[in-house]
Parts: C-alpha cells; sequence; structure tokens
C-alpha cells in the first residue's frame, strides 16, 4: 500500500501516525486508506479508457456500505451475489442500472429483489434459475434483462480454492448446455438475453488465461451470433502480496479487450474486487501473550480467524509489519496465532523477527479484500470495527459489534 509507510519508526497510515490512532481505538480493527482506494479505482479506469466499461466493483471483497457509497461517487456499480449486498449497494447510492447480480444459488426472494428494483443486470448460472427467473417476471408482468455467465474451462493457474473456470468448479453454464439451451430460450418470453459473462477465478497473476477466455467467448458469440449488449468479463486481477508476486499486466489486457469490444460493439463490464480494495486496508492488533514453544516461540494476538479468515481458508500468506520498527532482533522462530480454538487460527511464521513484547502492536496488511467481509461471530466474538482515513481524518465506518447484543441475538 502506498499510503503505508514509516516516518522514522513510526508507521502511519495518509498523514496519520498509527500509534496515534491506537491510543484511541481498541484493537483489533480494520484500517483503510481512502485514497489508496480511489487511487486503485482511477488507475483500473485508466486503463481500460479506451474501453470505457461499466466497472462494478465486486461487493463480495468488502461490503462496507461507506466503501461503497467512496466507489460509487466516482462512477463505480457493484456486481453482488446476494439480497444483502444488493440492498447495500442501493443503501450506498449506487443506481439500479449499475448492478450485476451474480452467483449459482440465487433464491426466490433475491430475484424478486433485484426484478422489483430493475437492477441493470441477472447473470443466472443455469437453465432453471433462467426458467425461475421467467415465471417471477411473468408474475410481475416484467421483462428481465439477463445474462448467462458462462463456465469456460480455462485454468486460472491460481490457488484452487479460488479458481472458478474450470469444469470441475461448480460456476456458470458449460458452452455445450448454454448452445443446447439456448435454441429454446425465444420460448421464455419474459427473459432477454442481453449478456454473457464470465469470471474464471481470482488472485490472476497472468494475463494469459484472459486471453484465452476472451478467445472463448468471441467464438461462441459469433458461431450464435449473439447480439448483446453487455460482454461481463468478471473480476479476479491479482494484486501483489509479497515480493515475490509479479503484477498483472493489465495494458496487454486492455488492447484485447478493446479489440473485441470494438468488433462486438457491446459494453464491457467488469466486477474487480481485490485489485480495488485488497491493498488498502490492514488489521490492527495487539500482542496478548508471548509464550516459549518447543521448537518456537507463539505469539498470541488478539485478532483470530473469525475476524481475518484468508490464511485458514486458503494458507494466504499476509505479511505481518511492526507498528513501532525496532533494531533488535529476536533469535530464532515465532509464529503469530490468534485465540480462535482452532490450530488453523495463525498468521505466519518468521526467522529473526524485531524483538516484539507482550502489548506491541502489529498490522497484518493487505487485508482491504476477503478480509471483514469473510468475518463471522465463530467463538462467539463480535465483529470487529472497521476504520477509514482520509488524509489526517478518521471516520468510523463500522462499529464494533455490542457483545450483549451478539449473545442475546
Ligand atoms: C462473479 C464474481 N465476480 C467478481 C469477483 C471478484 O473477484 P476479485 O476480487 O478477484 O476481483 C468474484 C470473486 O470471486 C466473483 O465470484
Amino acid at each position: 500500500m502506498q499510503n503505508l509507510r514509516y516516518v522514522g519508526k513510526n508507521l502511519f497510515i495518509e498523514k496519520l501516525s498509527i500509534n496515534n490512532i491506537l491510543k484511541r481505538n481498541k484493537t483489533p480493527f480494520y484500517l483503510y486508506s481512502e485514497n489508496q482506494i480511489i487511487n486503485n479505482f482511477l488507475r483500473f479506469k485508466e486503463v481500460f479508457k479506451k474501453t470505457n466499461p461499466l466497472i462494478c466493483f465486486a461487493a463480495k471483497s468488502n461490503s462496507n456500505v461507506s466503501i461503497l457509497k467512496t466507489l460509487g461517487k466516482l462512477g463505480a456499480g457493484t456486481d453482488v451475489v446476494s439480497g444483502g449486498e444488493l440492498l447495500k449497494a442501493l443503501k450506498a447510492g449506487i443506481k439500479p442500472n449499475k448492478v450485476v447480480f451474480s452467483g449459482v444459488g440465487k433464491n426466490e426472494d433475491e430475484l424478486r429483489i433485484a426484478i422489483n428494483k430493475k437492477i441493470l443486470l441477472i447473470n443466472c448460472e443455469s437453465e432453471s434459475e433462467a426458467k425461475l427467473i421467467d415465471k417471477i417476471a411473468r408474475k410481475l408482468r416484467k421483462k428481465v434483462s439477463i445474462g448467462f455467465r458462462l463456465n469456460p474451462n480455462i485454468d486460472a493457474k491460481t490457488h484452487q480454492k479460488i479458481s472458478t473456470g474450470k469444469a470441475e468448479n461448480k460456476f456458470g453454464l458449460s458452452i455445450k448446455n448454454f448452445k443446447s439451451f439456448y435454441k429454446s430460450i425465444k420460448k421464455y418470453k419474459n427473459i432477454k438475453l442481453d449478456a454473457l459473462s464470465v469470471h474464471i477465478g481470482s488472485q490472476i497473476l497472468s494475463d494469459v488465461p484472459y486471453k484465452k477466455m476472451l478467445n472463448v467467448m468471441s467464438n461462441l458469440i459469433k458461431e450464435l451470433k449473439l447480439d448483446l449488449k453487455f460482454l461481463d468479463l468478471g473480476g479476479g486481477f491479482g494484486i501483489r502480496y509479497n515480493e515475490k508476486d509479479k503484477p498483472i499486466n493489465l495494458k496487454k489486457y486492455s488492447d484485447s479487450v478493446n479489440k473485441l469490444a470494438k468488433k462486438l460493439k457491446c459494453k464491457i463490464i467488469f466486477e474487480p474486487g481485490r485489485s480495488i480494495i485488497g491493498d488498502t486496508g490492514i488489521l490492527l492488533s495487539k500482542i496478548q501473550y508471548i509464550k516459549k514453544g518447543a521448537k518456537k516461540d507463539f505469539i498470541i494476538i488478539d485478532a483470530g480467524m473469525n475476524d481475518f479468515m484468508r490464511p485458514a481458508l486458503y494458507d494466504a500468506v499476509h505479511k505481518i509489519i511492526p507498528i513501532r520498527k525496532s533494531k533488535s532482533k529476536l533469535k530464532g522462530t515465532i509464529e503469530f496465532v490468534g485465540p480462535i480454538c482452532e490450530s488453523t487460527c495463525k498468521f505466519g511464521s518468521y526467522k529473526n523477527y524485531q524483538k516484539m513484547s507482550e502489548n506491541d502492536f502489529v498490522a497484518i496488511t493487505n487485508v482491504g479484500a476477503y478480509g471483514s467481509s469473510l468475518s463471522s461471530n465463530y467463538n462467539s466474538r463480535p465483529l470487529i470495527a472497521e476504520l477509514l482515513v482520509n488524509k489526517n481524518k478518521i471516520k468510523y465506518i463500522r462499529k464494533k459489534q455490542d457483545l450483549l447484543k451478539l449473545i442475546n441475538s
């Protein structure tokens, strides 16, 4: 994150010393840089400027209403995957005609909300879903714009748990099944196929699978002579979690997208999540205890896997950095672990880390995407607070959940 840096020994976010923020706020909590969010969005927009796509931020990566608001003011739409996310997007002031709805298992209530709110597109993922949309639309006497999410059977070469575009993945409809359904689509009078959509995975660091995906889509559209209003190319653009990750070359990809958009004469939609929000947030945590183990020392922090799931869920590695730097080093190996009663509640091992003591603070970095949105009440712990910094101002964008309300609910 460019807006996170040490000034002398102390870590700053935008213009604020994190030490000072910690004096007034109890850990653990999420802290985001609003200007980083704005820069990331504008950079993405600039790369695809020639195509002028509709950029629908994937709310699943971070569904905080204030963050959706910040992005909405910049012209972003939203990609939602549940009725809850849809209502959050509207609450954030995103216009329904900038909302697309993805997901393999949308239920009748959710579809009805989407139809009544007149969102831009429901990207359906099965024949049965298309039939259900048609049925609901008929009852409501409406004609509904749908997209069909396809499964292009492409290996995105990412972690298997965030790969979504291979034949064995549950997402989208295979090309073969889509072709067969397409033959009978005119029977369904209350839906209109306005788009195809595709999303092959997340944290993708090469443009090669994307180009394969464009080929598959382009060939299919040509073969069926589809006249589409929109082509929704999903998200998935990777970010650099560590020095070894090479950034994806979006410029090269944008040239290919632009060519295809011109050929098809349709509006391109993107659904980026991680690449907009991933590197904008940190999770601040206090060292509760330090204890010696047989082979390493355990640094027990107050953030748990319920607050931040990615290491436990995907073996994700997020660098942990001290709030105050020091030159003296600890000997041997340490492991940062959390308080949850699961062996997977751990956040990373380090050799010769700087000397740390109980009550010191650390930041888990690059947690803006799939951090707070994946958090839970596991072990009956309240959801933690979220704070947004802009220059030298702090906004409280989610209060810590009240423990009494949690246990009485
Ligand atoms: C349909 C869809 N669109 C967009 C995204 C956002 O992906 P990312 O955060 O990797 O950009 C996802 C996430 O998996 C998704 O399932």
